[in-house]
């Protein structure tokens, strides 16, 4: 391909005009910030320079540029340490990175380290290293270069590409971010009675979610003759080996409350838990009787989780989980308790 028509010329009068227009007149920071307003995808654009070394760094200029031919673009800092390789680089790869590939974002945004240290790469086209696990990876070949003000534009012609159906890593004004479709179909129901608890109210939606989701393991629960507050308290007990008597309680503390005791003694008595007594106290744990039992339901209970998630998009099962697990941590002190501990 060919280099644009405008002359130098054209482009010396252009950025003279720019620079008359300039940053004075606005604060950076905040352009910046506003810049940032623009939810974009993240990328890891690698080469090979003229040596022979792995070169890439975390781009999220990337944009699509036109389909036939196929063309992709992308800008590079000018101080960036890989502007003198992707200058001669006849070849790049993007790579448009899954929501699980937060680290290696990370990874390839840090100057002056082997980014590519203990990753197993395969070879693309002119030895370009390929990363694997992504969103969506396009192989190119240099079209066009143009000088952007701080930044030098890199135009490819997409020679291969590959796609997955996995959920994409967002950036959104300075942060990582996750992406979750628009459901068109589903709008929340006005009740009958105005500011009633409609389809919009959380409590309705945690509750109704809460109860459909259970009824599905209520038969499992059944055939171990177990009740929910048996079932709360026996999966709560596998979260730590031993868990004290005031752990257990924090645990159970505006869930349970007074369901608790009699929970724990039913399964004390059947035999699935026992009772500890160390130097601090009285403290609980499950018997193997008590784990083999936790186990058969919670791999009944992940094959229901399983179900419901396919149903939403990729990654959108991650997401609502982060949410309620944000959800929790900022209402239920008691549950944060046990975790603290047992990750202690
Ligand atoms: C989410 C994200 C997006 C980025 N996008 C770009 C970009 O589009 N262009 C760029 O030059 N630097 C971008 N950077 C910064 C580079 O990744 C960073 O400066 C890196 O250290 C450059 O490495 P190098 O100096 O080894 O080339 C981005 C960083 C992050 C975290």
């Amino acid at each position: 391909m060919e280099k644009p028509a405008s002359s130098a010329a054209q482009i010396a009068q252009s950025m003279h005009a720019m620079e008359m227009s300039q940053t004075d007149t606005f604060d950076a920071a905040e352009f910046r910030r506003a810049l940032g307003s623009f939810a974009t995808g993240v990328t890891i654009i690698t080469t090979r320079d003229a040596d022979g070394n792995n070169i890439g760094l975390t781009a999220n200029s990337f944009n699509s540029v036109s389909l036939n031919p196929p063309l992709v673009l992308w800008s590079l800092a000018e101080s960036s340490n890989s502007l003198a390789a992707f200058r001669q680089a006849a070849h790049w790869a993007v790579h448009v990175l899954a929501a699980d590939q937060e680290p290696l974002s990370t990874r390839f945004a840090k100057r002056g380290v082997d980014k590519f240290a203990g990753l197993d790469c395969e070879l693309g086209v002119d030895g370009v290293p390929l990363l694997r696990g992504c969103t969506a990876r396009f192989e190119c070949r240099t079209a066009f270069q143009y000088e952007g003000g701080d930044h030098v534009i890199f135009v490819g012609q997409v020679l291969n590409f590959t796609r997955a159906d996995s959920a994409p890593l967002v950036f959104h004004s300075g942060r990582y971010a996750d992406a979750t479709r628009r459901d068109a179909g589903i709008k929340p129901r006005n009740a009958y009675l105005a500011g009633s608890f409609n389809e919009d109210f959380l409590g309705y939606l945690l509750g109704r979610s809460h109860h459909q989701f259970f009824s599905k393991i209520r038969s499992h629960l059944d055939a171990e003759g177990l009740s929910d507050e048996e079932f709360y308290l026996l999966s709560t007990l596998t979260l730590k080996h031993d868990l004290s008597a005031s752990e257990l309680d924090a645990g159970m503390a505006g869930v349970l409350d007074d369901h608790s005791a009699p929970a724990l003694q039913s399964l004390l008595q059947r035999g699935l838990a026992q009772s500890l007594a160390d130097s601090s106290g009285q403290a609980y744990e499950l018997t193997l009787e008590g784990r083999a039992c936790a186990l058969r339901i919670i791999t009944a209970a992940k094959a229901v989780e399983q179900q419901l998630l396919e149903r939403l998009g990729p990654g959108e099962g991650e997401v609502l989980k982060s949410l309620l697990n944000r959800l929790l941590s900022a209402t239920d002190a008691g549950a944060s308790a046990i975790w603290q501990r047992a990750e202690g």
